[in-house]
């Protein structure tokens, strides 16, 4: 595994849903690839793909990246806007403002947050009206004791 790919930078479109999975997909790969537990890669990729769908879904652009160290997976996912107006809102299961048009895909439960902050080890939320959004992802790759049904996945 070369250095280079321990490190990824993918760009995020609202709206563009063929976009949509690449980043978390090709994350997953790679963790696969160093040997990482099924169970942590799970973590990761449920966490960046909610991310990802986030800027999709709620924002006109932004970017994922990641770096993998050893011990843990850094995604920061950060976008141009709207931002959100009331994290710790944001942050509750099942609220949503998801447009018609992504419910009717399915999306808008309001879970993506709260999955992101139960599969990572840290997350920081940073947010300005008008300015954008970044999400500090952190999960950890140390083989951790894996709790039946701590509802993990959510979807
Ligand atoms: N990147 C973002 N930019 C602006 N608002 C966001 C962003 N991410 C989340 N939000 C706001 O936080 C709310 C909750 O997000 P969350 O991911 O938990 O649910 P959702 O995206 O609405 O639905 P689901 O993730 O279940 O499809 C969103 O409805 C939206 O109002
Ligand atoms: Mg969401």
């Amino acid at each position: 595994m070369s250095a280079k790919e321990l490190e990824g930078y993918y760009m995020l479109k609202g709206g563009v849903f063929q976009d949509a999975g690449v980043a978390s997909r090709e994350l997953k790969a790679v963790l696969s690839a160093l040997g990482v537990p099924a169970h942590q890669i799970r973590r990761v990729a449920i966490s960046a793909f909610e991310a990802e769908m986030n800027v999709i879904i709620h924002a006109v652009a932004g970017s994922l990246s990641y770096v993998i160290g050893d011990d843990e997976v850094r995604i920061t996912v950060t976008d141009m806007g709207p931002g959100i107006p009331d994290i710790e809102q944001a942050m509750k299961e099942g609220y949503t403002t998801a447009p018609d048009w992504a419910r009717e895909m399915g999306w808008g439960g309001g879970l993506g947050l709260p999955n992101i902050k139960r599969n990572s080890d840290g997350l920081k939320i940073d947010s300005k009206i008008g300015e954008g959004t970044t999400l500090e992802i952190v999960v950890s790759l140390r083989d951790g004791q894996e709790v039946p049904g701590n509802g993990d996945e959510h979807r």
